[in-house]
């Protein structure tokens, strides 16, 4: 087992599924004690099937009003501190926009913007106050372009560009770098749902690698963020696309 997080705390959001899920056992496989947040209560299972000890899993709709600084509480709590947050709880609810309803409005900035900051921000009183963090959160290639019925995923993610900034420069002083990762289409439970059949085939073909993005590829960019050797990384936002955005 290689040890690169050995000692190291990691809270991952989303961390019953796709992205945050892999994010969590590729942090766990190098020695790092992983504490995951979901709505979904299978994360406590998801969290023991983990390699190593010590791991713990909180189940917590993270849009519910308090919620944020309660998982990272219990996770300072059980852990004794955090060192790395991965802002991986999302979701994709499309509509074209003149259709799209409140409740997909509210629920998608809810989550994807709004659970992203309150997890940073009380994240960020542990890093701040000991001089040590890394925050990853997970925008998408739908930061930087826009997406047929995506206008409020678009939205959120473009948001989460505008918050790291802010936070990079706030926090970079105390030892702390925040930056995002941007993905292409992923094949998880998520990115499967929203890019199903000849879309999704339609899509690959625009890609210039001629594929989607596996979770584990996404987690060896995040686990390269939240290393040691990513000091002077911050404010930034990496696509992980297959060159799709720079067509
Ligand atoms: N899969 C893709 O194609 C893709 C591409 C780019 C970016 N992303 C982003 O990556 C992140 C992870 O996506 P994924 O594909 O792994 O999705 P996923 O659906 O597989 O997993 C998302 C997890 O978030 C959890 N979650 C949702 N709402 C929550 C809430 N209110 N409180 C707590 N947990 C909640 C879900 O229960 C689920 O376990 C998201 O932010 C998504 O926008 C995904």
């Amino acid at each position: 087992m290689n040890e690169e997080f050995s000692g190291r705390v990691a809270v991952i959001t989303g961390a019953a599924s796709g992205i945050g899920n892999a994010v969590a056992h590729y942090f766990a496989e190098r020695g790092a004690r992983v504490v995951g947040v979901d709505l979904n209560e299978a994360v406590a299972d998801a969290m023991a099937a983990m390699p190593g000890t010590g791991h713990h899993g909180i189940a917590k709709d993270l849009t519910a009003p308090g919620a944020a600084a309660e998982a990272i509480d219990e996770a300072v709590r059980v852990a004794g501190t955090v060192d790395i947050l991965v802002n991986s709880a999302g979701v994709a609810l499309l509509d074209k926009a003149l259709e799209l309803s409140d409740r997909m409005w509210d629920a998608t900035i809810n989550v994807n913007l709004t659970a992203s900051f309150k997890m940073a921000q009380a994240a960020g009183r542990v890093m701040t106050a000991k001089g040590y963090g890394r925050i990853i959160n997970l925008a998408s290639q739908a930061s930087v372009i826009g997406l047929d019925q995506h206008v409020a995923y678009c939205a959120s993610k473009a948001g989460i560009l505008g918050m790291t900034r802010v936070l990079s420069l706030e926090w970079a002083p105390s030892g702390v770098t925040v930056n995002a990762v941007s993905p292409t289409v992923v094949e998880t439970p998520l990115g499967k749902a929203a890019w199903a059949g000849q879309k999704g085939e339609d899509m690959k073909k625009l890609i210039p690698a001629g594929r989607f993005a596996q979770p584990e590829e996404v987690a060896a960019l995040i686990a390269y963020l939240a290393g040691e050797n990513a000091g002077m990384i911050t404010g930034e936002n990496i696509l992980i696309d297959g060159g799709y955005a720079s067509i």
